[in-house]
């Protein structure tokens, strides 16, 4: 199976990249310090589908959210990964098929999505490099 190597450097605090893995969308966001903190201050059982930003990222780098690009309702390809892109009210991703708001942990918060944006199976080959698959 393949895995696909990334390199994260040139991505600024407030960005994301797109990304292709499996023939799908995949969204490595470098998130904030504000946005961190924004992710960490909701309370998780109020949550659709519970799961802390920590459950979401690795140990010492909740900075980098990395998450498939496809909407848990019907797979559209949500917004916000892209240099102009609205983000939502909750300011992660928009999917504009149905109107899924997804917060800065990528975790569903308003809308018909049923689960958090997917969370695929990478390593950090180094600070700069992520190997995922
Ligand atoms: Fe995203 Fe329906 S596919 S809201």
């Amino acid at each position: 199976e393949a895995t696909v190597e990334l390199d994260i450097a040139k991505i600024a605090e407030g960005q994301a990249i797109k990304a292709i893995y499996r023939k799908q969308p995949l969204f490595v966001r470098h998130l904030t310090a504000k946005e961190i903190a924004e992710a960490n201050a909701v309370p998780v059982a109020t949550l659709r589908d519970p799961q802390t930003l920590a459950q979401r990222t690795k140990p010492g780098k909740p900075e980098w959210l990395i998450t498939m690009g496809v909407c848990t309702h019907l797979g559209c390809v949500p917004l916000g990964a892209a240099e102009g892109e609205p983000r939502g009210e909750f300011g992660g991703y928009f999917c504009p098929c149905h109107g899924s708001s997804y917060d800065t942990a990528a975790r569903i918060r308003k809308g018909p999505a049923p689960k958090n944006l997917e969370v695929p199976d990478y390593v950090f080959r180094s600070a700069t490099a992520v190997e995922v698959g």
